[in-house]
């Protein structure tokens, strides 16, 4: 939500920052913007669209600067234009200042600002900010680093902000809350941005900064402040991710890539963790937390979007495997609803991003009452790992498709795995079923490969209904979040509306949609209830819905009501959901190509969704 960079050094700054937005694009792209400051003082340019737009409106600029600060927006206050684009400029001129998060109280310090003859040209909560911090340098006579310092303590809401002052060709004053930020740290330079991405091709030491720090940037120095005006040791960290991870590798398109990539990250989170021929399973992350988790009245998952969809896989199983009631949360609606939670009760937040601001936010105010916090977590080091008391990494590496896939499966595999080791701690699987679940499980990385063959056959179907106006998504049991997440992935892509339902509760409602137009997708493999699931194609098809059904091999019956198929190998229902959304993220993909979309930027989405 939002991406910001920073240069401060002996290169050429803007080149670095240019390549760093594209890099953070998908995490929005509704305008993009630069500072720099050279011999013609402090500029900014910006545009309304993507870094490409920016890219070209500058080329015939002054660009050359050894400090640049840029941004790639996703629109909160104010609509996406060249005005309300990023950086803003303070009204006395002399600052210019970045942001991604949300100030909450802007429309306060907006009238203190009016009353006081500010005026304002866009229409952002940042440039609110920005002109409070100007005017309380003015009123103080003081550094840029105290008027942001002592701004900030009046501040509500979230932020990562970047600023440069006209006199101050070298440095760039940094701080955040609730917003990423983290500094690469090089000889004679130093880097500055929302995820390592940008920074990864020119060093790998990096330090994280944490909610209330200030940060001092200079070519030599880097200085970290609590809002106390305390000096805080940084702590430097080194990257574990290599620039090839962010590149496409010659797919045309991330999401593709990442589609495609998922039978190595599948195994990539299985390794290490899931013995197979040994029947064991080692979370270590976990482990000191096995008690707690098994005495617990209750689990509760908190998450968003596709993530949350992964807690209603895992609520299915763990209630099977463990005998544990789960219940499963919204984090935006958890945070605000007064939820009950007790010392001890055990929250398990699933999140890609490790930023999300919702989930972030709700697991806050969990911690505080005493709760538990396993993260489920694919970012290392972002903000949820590192407020959770425990959790698992689900090592999908860089996903940069805005829409979920790998991120998404590697959640699976986690979970999956818990729920295994935890019913087997706790007695609640017998031996030969954990057996058979556990080699399952590690046949899933060669499964999801063989699936991936079906891509041809997928893009074929994808082009039969990519005219359909609504499509439904029905699956019961395991199946049904897979549903939901089909749904999801074809209205982020393919901007159709799609509805995921359970296949039986489709006849107390949304069976008054079935007609010949629109496409029924089934999750339909070989489960406990499969023959009920029969019993539903049977209802769409007496009424001429068009059924595309995702079904296991040796199943004769489905085909011979079903327009299409997509024919998938057999293993355990507790595991097949990670295999079943394979084929559902490949139809999404064919159908948004055919209608010729941005698949990886999809309009008004952000990867990282921080701000609530
Ligand atoms: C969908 C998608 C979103 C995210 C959601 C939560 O494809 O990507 O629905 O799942 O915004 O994000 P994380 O998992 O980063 O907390």
């Amino acid at each position: 939500m939002c991406g910001i960079v920073g240069y401060t050094g002996f290169r050429e700054a803007y080149p670095i920052v240019l390549k760093g937005l594209k890099r953070l694009e998908y995490r929005g792209y509704d305008s993009a913007g630069v500072a720099l400051i050279n011999d013609d003082g402090l500029n900014i340019f910006k545009k309304k669209g993507k870094v490409a737009e920016l890219e070209e409106y500058a080329y015939t600029k002054n660009m050359q600067s050894q400090l640049c600060i840029g941004h790639t927006r996703w629109a909160t206050h104010g609509e996406p234009s060249d005005r309300n684009a990023h950086p803003h400029l303070s009204h006395s001129g002399e600052i210019a200042m970045l942001h991604n998060g949300i100030i909450e109280n802007y429309a306060q310090l907006k009238s203190e600002l009016l009353k006081k003859g500010y005026s304002f040209k866009s229409d952002t909560d940042t440039e609110v900010l920005l002109n409070f911090i100007d005017d309380i340098k003015k009123e103080n006579a003081c550094t840029l680093e105290q008027a942001v310092s002592i701004a900030l303590k009046r501040i509500v809401g979230a932020y990562c902000i970047l600023l440069i002052h006209k006199d101050d060709p070298e440095t760039i004053i940094a701080a955040r809350k609730g917003s990423p930020l983290v500094i690469g740290i090089g000889k004679g330079e130093h880097f500055l941005a929302s995820d390592a991405s940008p920074i990864i091709e020119y060093t790998k030491e990096v330090v994280y900064v944490n909610d209330y720090e200030i940060a001092i940037v200079r070519p030599n120095e880097l200085i970290l402040k609590n809002l106390g005006n305390e000096v805080q040791t940084p702590f430097v960290q080194k990257l574990d991710m290599e620039l090839a991870a962010i590149e496409k590798g010659g797919y045309d398109h991330f999401m593709l890539k990442e589609i495609f990539e998922q039978p190595q990250t599948i195994e990539d989170c299985l390794r290490g963790r899931l013995d197979a021929v040994g029947g064991s399973i080692i979370l270590s992350g976990i482990s000191n937390y096995s008690k707690e988790i098994l005495q617990a009245n209750r689990i509760l998952i908190v998450a968003c979007g596709t993530s949350w969809h992964a807690g209603l896989v895992a609520e299915y199983i763990i209630e099977e495997l463990c005998r544990i009631p789960v219940e499963v949360e919204y984090a935006s609606e958890f945070r605000y609803r007064n939820p009950i939670v007790h010392k001890g009760d055990v929250i398990i937040a699933i999140s890609q991003s490790g930023e999300t601001a919702d989930t972030l936010v709700a697991l806050e105010n969990a911690k505080e009452k005493g709760a538990i916090i396993l993260g489920i977590v694919n970012v290392v080091g972002s903000s949820i790992a590192r407020l959770s008391h425990a959790g698992a990494y689900t090592h999908a590496g860089h996903e940069i498709g805005v829409a979920s896939t790998k991120a998404f499966t590697g959640q699976l595999a986690v979970l999956m795995m818990l729920a295994l080791k935890l019913g087997y701690e706790n007695g609640t699987i017998a031996a030969d079923r954990y057996q058979l679940l556990c080699n399952d499980l590690a046949s899933v990385p060669e499964k999801v490969a063989q699936i991936l063959k079906l891509d041809d056959a997928i893009k074929k179907i994808a082009l039969k209904y990519a005219d359909a106006r609504d499509f439904l998504y029905l699956g019961r049991g395991y199946n049904f979040p897979i549903a939901l997440e089909g749904a999801l992935k074809l209205k982020e892509i393919s901007y159709i509306h799609a509805e995921g339902y359970p296949a039986a509760e489709m006849k107390h409602g949304p069976i008054a949609l079935v007609d010949e137009n629109l496409p029924v997708v089934f999750v339909a493999t070989k489960d406990s209830f499969h023959e009920k699931v029969v019993s539903n194609m049977q209802e769409i098809k007496a009424r001429k819905g068009q059924i595309i059904a995702i079904i296991t091999e040796g199943d004769t019956v489905s085909p011979t009501l079903s327009d299409d198929v997509i024919i998938l190998p057999a293993i355990d229902e507790i595991i097949a959901p990670i295999l079943n959304v394979i084929p559902l993220q490949l139809l999404s993909y064919h159908i948004g190509i055919a209608k010729g979309l941005d698949v990886d930027k999809p309009r008004n989405l952000a990867k990282s969704v921080t701000v609530e």
